[in-house]
């Protein structure tokens, strides 16, 4: 290994959910291939990611990815420097299938694999994407990573090629993905419900119903949360305590309303429709479903859409800008699934201008899960020889910083 010509050359595998993934990108930025193979479809007949299939699924899908992104790359095995895989967090047998491939190859063609977190992954997508564009942020950075698993805030900052993470922030429940999920769900919508939310939300009017955050009560208040760069005293973790955020709350309050308001049949309607349109059309969209059946679209129903993602939105906003001050972040970085919302881009972005900071998103195919941002995100590691051994196991509950 240590006479070979470096070719900057890394393969990313990415299988901690419901996408089979692989990428191959060179130096950290310049993405050669970037194969996604999503298993949504299958598990939207279920209404949210059943394990045992993605499991499967991934078992199947592996092999012709990775081929493919080889193939994407122009490159044969021999031309890669590493291979970085998905340690965690995700589920246990999903994980499984992505890391036991890569240790197998690397082990086979005598590659240093890399181990990386799925959320510094999200991180690494919007960061690789700076770099692209030429325009590098400043550090230290805060860091929004919100999607159907997460809702963390991190205040990142690289020393030497190496990244380091510290939680300021993250949910004590639902994740925010979660919550715009469940109540699409509620609403008898189409999954995932996060896009259905976003594109319904625009026909409805945002303050028809007054959602508040309130305090957040905490469940574990005497363990304390563990980081990697700092210590554990209580100062510190009141200051990280209030930065946290939690969506079951307006999640039952959407369920309140529509008990009280006498929309459960309306629902109802609505669910059946749409489950018999789904059948058809998987992949039917809510801007078509809205075109074509207005009629299931009442405007109560829209205004509740509205005003929730006005409310989960305007929390996120003021946390992470709160937290941007408090900790003197000069940029701030939105990743995950929740990041392609089209009212969170358009707040955050008119703040951050406000406030005269950076901020900046993934382009569309870098919010969901792919393998580029992992791929990504192992670079630093890969010039720090920063390497996984033969023991690198899944770790479903893995946390960043
Ligand atoms: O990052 P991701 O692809 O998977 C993980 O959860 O790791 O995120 C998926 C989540 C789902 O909850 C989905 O509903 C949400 O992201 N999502 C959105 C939008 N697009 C995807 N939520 C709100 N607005 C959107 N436009
Ligand atoms: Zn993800």
């Amino acid at each position: 290994m240590a006479t070979r010509v470096q070719s900057g050359l890394i393969l990313g595998i990415e299988s901690s959910c419901d996408e089979t993934a692989a990428a191959v990108v060179r130096g950290g930025t310049q993405v050669l291939a970037n194969v996604v193979a999503s298993q949504m479809a299958l598990h939207a007949n279920y209404g949210g990611v059943v394990p045992e299939l993605a499991s499967r699924e991934h078992l199947r899908n592996i092999v012709p990815v990775v081929r493919a992104a080889m193939e994407q790359a122009g490159a044969g095995f021999a031309d890669l420097d590493a291979i970085a895989v998905t340690e965690g967090p995700g589920l246990a047998g999903a994980l499984l299938v992505g890391i036991t491939y890569a240790k197998a190859l690397a082990l086979g063609r005598g590659l240093p694999l890399i181990a990386v977190n799925h959320i510094e992954g999200h991180i690494h997508a919007v960061l690789m994407e700076a770099r692209q564009r030429e325009q590098p942020m400043e550090m230290p950075l805060l860091a929004l990573v919100v999607s159907g698993g997460h809702t963390h805030l991190y205040l990142a900052e690289e020393t030497g090629g190496l990244w380091r993470y510290r939680n300021v922030g993250r949910t004590v429940d639902d994740a925010a993905g979660e919550a715009f999920d469940k109540v699409a769900k509620l609403l008898g919508l189409g999954y995932p419900g996060g896009p259905w939310m976003d594109a319904l939300a625009a026909h409805g009017n945002p303050k028809a119903v007054g959602f508040k955050f309130g305090p957040i009560k905490h469940r574990d208040k005497s363990e304390p949360q563990r980081t990697q760069s700092s210590g554990e005293d209580t100062e510190e973790f009141e200051d990280r305590r209030s930065f946290d955020f939690s969506f079951s709350g307006i999640k039952t309050a959407v369920l309140r309303y529509v008990q009280a308001h006498g929309m459960a049949e309306r629902v109802e309607a609505r669910r059946a429709r749409l489950t018999a349109a789904l059948k058809q059309r998987p992949a039917l969209r809510a801007a078509e479903a809205l075109h074509e059946m207005p009629e299931i679209f009442d405007a109560q129903t829209l205004d509740l859409i509205a005003s929730f993602q006005y409310a989960v939105v305007g929390n996120l906003l003021k946390q992470t800008f709160t937290a941007a001050e408090t900790y003197g972040a000069r940029g701030i970085i939105v990743s995950g699934g929740v990041a392609a919302n089209s009212e969170l881009r358009r707040r955050f972005t008119a703040e951050a201008d406000r406030r005269g900071l950076p901020v900046a998103f993934p382009t569309l195919a870098m919010s969901t899960d792919n393998a580029a941002m992992i791929a990504a995100a192992a670079w630093g590691k890969f010039e720090a020889s920063e390497f996984a051994g033969d023991g690198l196991v899944a770790v479903p509950g893995l946390k960043l910083g």
